[in-house]
């Protein structure tokens, strides 16, 4: 469990999971996430159990360190031990918790985890160039965007830039 002032990360449970297909269902949370059809519970239990057993994953439920409330998730991916190296997706799925600097507390709490305890060298993530939000987010928590990935992702009939945004522990321990 990793416990931060207002957001605590913790292990997903089987009963976090009707929950996933609630907030995956909403076009309006999937929007800029790559998954974009409709799941049940059978999907996501599915997804629980592989990456329950992926060494190349690690995924937590975010929950609000006073109630306990889970509302959302957080993880990393393509976890690289050789390149020391991962990718990190983030989703608040309660929309009322949106714009209240949760997203950049769990951030810090997850990149401080992933330099200190994992020993990753490079924590990198992929937004859509639309995604204010998103890259004011990243960009507050020491993010830089190293690169522009052309058309590569798609939204109502359009092609739209992705960036690519990445922090190194070095950085990362020079802010401390
Ligand atoms: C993207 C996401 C993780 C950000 O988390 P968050 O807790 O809402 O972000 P924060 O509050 O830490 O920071 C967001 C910043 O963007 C600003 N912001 C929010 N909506 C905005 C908008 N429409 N236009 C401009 N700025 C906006 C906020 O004011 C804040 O900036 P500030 O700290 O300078 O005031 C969260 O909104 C989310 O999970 N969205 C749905 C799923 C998703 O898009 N995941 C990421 C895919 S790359």
């Amino acid at each position: 469990m990793l416990k931060g002032l207002r957001i605590t990360l913790r292990k997903n449970e089987r009963d976090d999971l009707p929950r996933y297909v609630k907030w995956l269902n909403d076009p309006e949370i999937s929007y800029h996430l790559k998954q974009y059809y409709c799941l049940n519970l059978d999907d996501e239990t599915d997804w629980y159990e592989h990456q329950r057993k992926d060494p190349t994953q690690l995924n937590f439920a975010m929950t609000l360190s006073e109630s306990a409330k889970h509302i959302g998730a957080i993880g990393l991916m393509q976890i690289n031990q050789r390149f020391q190296q991962a990718e990190l997706g983030i989703l608040i799925g309660e929309k009322d918790c949106w714009g209240q600097g949760y997203g950049r507390e769990a951030i810090q709490l997850l990149v401080d985890f992933a330099f200190s305890e994992l020993n990753l060298h490079r924590i990198y993530l992929r937004v859509d160039v639309s995604h204010i939000a998103g890259i004011k987010c990243y960009t507050h928590c020491g993010f830089i965007q190293e690169g522009c990935l052309r058309e590569a992702t798609y939204h109502h009939g359009h092609f739209e830039d992705l960036f690519i945004m990445s922090i190194l522990r070095s950085e990362y321990r020079s802010k401390e």
